[in-house]
C-alpha cells in the first residue's frame, strides 16, 4: 500500500537522520515501528503521512510515486491515512464530539450523514460519557483514544499512531493495543510507533527497527 525505495531524510543541512530506507506497509497489515528517543519514529511517520518529503529516494502509495502526485491529488490519498500525533492535536474549544467530526465537517458533510457514526466511534473508544466534554478536562488515556477516534472517523485504509500509549497507564495500554488489533482484524493496516517493550512483547507482530538512521525489520 506505502512503498519506501532507498529513502533519505536530512533536515536542513544536517546529517541524515535516516538513510536507505526500503519496506513496505502492505494491506491490512500490523506493525511496531520502534527505536530509541530521537531515532527518527515520528518523522517516518510524517513521511507516511505525506506531511513529510524525503531528502532522496521514492515513495510510492498505492503503485504512484507521490512526487510525481499534483497538490490537487494529495488531499484524497491523505483521507486513507488516519493519524495519531504523539501530542493528540485536538482543538480545546471544541467538545470530543465535535473534535472527533472535524476531518468530516471540513469535508462539507452534513451532519444529519455522520452523527451516529461519530457517536457509535466514540463509544467503541469508551468515551461515551466524555462525548461533550472539553479536551481540557479529559485525561492523558482519554485525549489519547479521543485522537485515536478522530483518526478513524474516516475509514483510513491505515492507521498510524505516534506513541499512543505514551501517557497512559499499563492496562489503558493493552487495552488500546486490543482496540488496534480489533481495527486490524476489520481491514484496516496499523503502525504503532513506540519504545514501549512490554506492549510490543505482548503480540508476535512485525518490527521496523530504527538505528542509527537505518532501518531493520524483524517479520
Ligand atoms: N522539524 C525538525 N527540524 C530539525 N530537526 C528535527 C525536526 N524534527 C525532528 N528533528 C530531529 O530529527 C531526529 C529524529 O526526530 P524524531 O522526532 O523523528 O524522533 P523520534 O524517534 O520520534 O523520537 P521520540 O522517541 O523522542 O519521539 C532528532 O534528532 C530530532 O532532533
Ligand atoms: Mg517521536
Amino acid at each position: 500500500m506505502i512503498k519506501f525505495d532507498n529513502v533519505g531524510l536530512r533536515y536542513d543541512a544536517g546529517r541524515e537522520i535516516l538513510s536507505d530506507l526500503s519496506f513496505e506497509i502492505r494491506k491490512q497489515s500490523f506493525q511496531f515501528l520502534t527505536g530509541p528517543s530521537g531515532a527518527g519514529k515520528s518523522s517516518l511517520l510524517r513521511m507516511l503521512f505525506l506531511a513529510l518529503k524525503p531528502t532522496r529516494g521514492t515513495i510510492s502509495v498505492l503503485g504512484r510515486d507521490v512526487a510525481s502526485l499534483s497538490r490537487r491529488d494529495l488531499p484524497s490519498i491523505r483521507r486513507r491515512i488516519g493519524i495519531v500525533f504523539q501530542d493528540f492535536r485536538l482543538l480545546d474549544h471544541l467538545t470530543t464530539y465535535e473534535n472527533v467530526a472535524l476531518p468530516l465537517r471540513v469535508r462539507g458533510r452534513s451532519e444529519a450523514s455522520y452523527r451516529q457514526d461519530v457517536v457509535d466511534l466514540i463509544e467503541w473508544v469508551g468515551l461515551g460519557s466524555r462525548m461533550h466534554a472539553s479536551p481540557v478536562t479529559l485525561s492523558g488515556g482519554e485525549k489519547q483514544r479521543a485522537a485515536i477516534a478522530r483518526a478513524l472517523i474516516d475509514q483510513p485504509d491505515i492507521l498510524l499512531a505516534d506513541e499512543p500509549t505514551g501517557n497512559v497507564d499499563p492496562p489503558m495500554a493493552r487495552r488500546l493495543l486490543r482496540l488496534f488489533l480489533e481495527l486490524n482484524r476489520t481491514g484496516t493496516a496499523v503502525v504503532i510507533a513506540t519504545h514501549d517493550f512490554t506492549l510490543m512483547d505482548q503480540i508476535a507482530a512485525r518490527r521496523l527497527i530504527l538505528n542509527e538512521s537505518r532501518l531493520e525489520i524483524h517479520d
